[in-house]
């Protein structure tokens, strides 16, 4: 039984299976197949934060996959109500698989040591493998083969982007990261980045500019993560020179503009850039349906 906590869990292999998965998936929903792979099957959903996407992807595609999906949130009080060692071994004697969105990773570490069933990390303050996986099943959408290729991430270097570094460096793709002093990735996360992939690059600088010339894609998130709004005000002027404008775009013609959203239009991106003709952010989010697809059967095949 395999867990998806964080995407140094996979293999490059193993991504690839996903990923592979994914795609046949997609082309057959297109299709209007929906074949029941695993019926009856029934995934846990732990919220400790809101969301959109992630809730109804995951909810989808267990109904597309012949199953269900039960939301769990504040009532079942995970963290609160009883200890996550019990909460984890009671949940995994009645659900055949458990998606947590977390305020704190180490809760999910926690709850995977005592599961019986696989989980998988919908988002913590630490990473956000789901999205990444989505992001890449997305640039080969747009790009055709994602190899060599530069993601640019401008803004506040959190757990979405913690994720794509970890991927990039599995796949091989260049990344660059422009954001403030003191919002970059720490030692703790370089450490964790060069041993996913030790010999992978990734460049870091304070410079926007010098990130996006000659991107592929350019990508962002709130400078205010869930969790942090008490810092907001601090993190807005922080970041004030980071925002991804018609301006910045113009440095990297080609480059295709990309945010897991929700996005606060006006601060970290543009209305001009999220509705321009490089923009991506609609068929971005739809692929969490069918990257996260290939991910639960993956999973529950590894059982
Ligand atoms: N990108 C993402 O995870 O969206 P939600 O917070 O809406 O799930
Ligand atoms: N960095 C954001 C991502 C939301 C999908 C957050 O953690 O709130």
């Amino acid at each position: 039984m395999r867990h998806l906590l964080t995407l140094k869990d996979l293999t490059t292999a193993e991504i690839e299976d996903i990923l592979r998965t994914g795609r046949e998936l997609k082309d057959q929903y297109l299709q209007g197949i929906r074949e029941p792979l695993f019926p009856a099957c029934v995934m846990g959903m732990i919220f400790e934060k809101q969301s959109l996407r992630t809730r109804v992807s995951f909810d989808a595609l267990m109904t597309h996959l012949g199953g269900s999906a039960i939301f769990l949130a504040d009532e079942v009080g995970f963290g609160k109500r009883e200890p996550v060692c019990d909460f984890s071994r009671v949940l995994s004697q009645m659900v055949d698989v458990v998606m947590i969105r977390a305020k704190h990773h180490e809760d999910v570490e926690e709850f995977a040591s005592y599961a019986t069933v696989p989980v998988i990390n919908g988002l913590t303050d630490f990473c956000h493998p789901c999205q990444a996986l989505a992001d890449i099943f997305t640039m080969r959408e747009l790009l055709g083969s994602e190899k060599g290729r530069k993601l640019a991430w401008v803004g506040d270097a959190n757990n979405v982007a913690l994720s794509l570094a970890l991927i990039c460096g599995k796949l091989g793709i260049r990344m660059a990261v422009a954001a403030p002093e003191g919002y970059t990735f720490d030692d703790e996360h370089l450490q964790f980045i060069a041993d996913n992939q030790p010999g992978w690059e990734l460049e870091i600088t304070h410079d926007p500019v010098e990130a996006v010339t000659g991107a592929d894609v350019v990508y962002t998130d709130v400078w205010v993560s869930m969790g942090q709004e008490a810092e907001k005000a601090k993190r807005e002027q922080a970041f004030a020179d980071y925002q991804v404008n018609g301006a910045l775009m113009a440095h990297c013609p080609q480059a295709y503009f990309m945010h897991c959203l929700p996005a606060r239009r006006g601060l970290e991106v543009t209305d001009e850039v999220m509705c321009g003709p490089r923009s991506a952010i609609v068929q971005e989010a739809g692929n969490r349906l069918h990257a996260q697809k290939g991910a639960v059967v993956w999973l529950l095949n590894q059982r």
